[in-house]
């Protein structure tokens, strides 16, 4: 059987995949993400997007739903473990405007993966090893034997990438620290309005995050060698 060949194919669909796979297909080119899970992997707790990732998504076309979803944030107040404040910040003050808002993961992936066609999202695929061809193409190889051919190769394979290995990029490096994510939900409300906040101690940050009237994102990040 002929090796298929591919325009693009796209390593991974995570965020950084699916968000690669959208702006193509808004440009008219047509890409192949190729994801080792067997559906769109919406798990996770959430995400903290700012005004950056805010003109990212609205050049997508899906930031007005995700904007009806989730609260912008109208600040954060610093505290100290015992409580007291350190600095409260008002994210639009004078000629500031910061758009700050907390994202389920799983809304987030869904806008993006969700209006790909269908054809352009292979699942239960895992690539294993990539190999440059005379003559400019790419051979793709996932596990169990598949191979395809490409003009472009695009890798979103997160942490630990195949793709970043075979382009000899650096090992990632253990930051020094953990984080704990999760969210709160309160089916009659939640009493922190629209601002958020961050403790900091030593060796230890924690912040309550509302995303909406009845859920807060929480994150504990603490010091640990990494055998927790
Ligand atoms: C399931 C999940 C839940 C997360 N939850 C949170 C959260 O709650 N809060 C937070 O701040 N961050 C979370 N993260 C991390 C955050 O999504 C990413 O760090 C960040 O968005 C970077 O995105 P990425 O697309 O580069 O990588 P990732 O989001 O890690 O996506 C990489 C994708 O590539 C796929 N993949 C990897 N290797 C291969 C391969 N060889 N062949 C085929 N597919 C491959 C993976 O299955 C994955 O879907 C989560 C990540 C994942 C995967
Ligand atoms: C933030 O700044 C704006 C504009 O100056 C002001 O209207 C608003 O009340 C401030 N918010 C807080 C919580 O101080
Ligand atoms: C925690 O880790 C950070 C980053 O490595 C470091 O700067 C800080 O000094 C550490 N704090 C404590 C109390 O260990």
């Amino acid at each position: 059987m002929e090796t298929p060949v591919h325009d693009v194919i796209i390593v991974g669909g995570g965020i950084a995949g699916f968000a690669t796979a959208l702006a193509l297909h808004r440009l008219g080119v047509k890409s192949t993400v190729i994801e080792e899970s067997e559906e769109c992997r919406v798990a996770g707790s959430a995400l903290s997007i700012w005004s950056n990732a805010w003109r990212a998504l609205e050049t997508l076309g899906v930031a007005d739903s995700l904007r009806n979803q989730f609260t912008k944030l109208s600040g954060m107040d610093l505290l100290r473990n015992d409580g007291s404040l350190i600095k409260s910040l008002n994210f639009s003050e004078g000629s500031r405007d910061i758009e700050l808002r907390e994202l389920e993961r799983k809304a987030l992936v869904e806008a993006l993966c969700n209006p790909l066609p269908d054809d352009q999202v292979v699942y239960g695929s895992r690539v294993v090893s990539v190999k440059q061809l005379e003559g400019g193409y790419t051979e793709v190889h996932c596990e169990g034997g598949q191979t395809m051919h490409t003009k472009v190769l695009i890798g979103c394979d997160g942490v630990g990438s195949v793709v970043a290995k075979w382009m000899n990029m650096k090992e990632p490096r253990y930051a020094g620290y953990v984080a704990t994510r999760g969210i709160a939900e309160y089916p009659d409300g939640h009493n922190l309005g629209d601002r958020a906040k961050q403790i900091l101690g030593s060796g230890v940050r924690a912040a309550f995050l509302p995303m909406n009237a009845n859920k807060v994102y929480w994150v504990v990040v603490f010091n640990s060698s990494g055998t927790v």
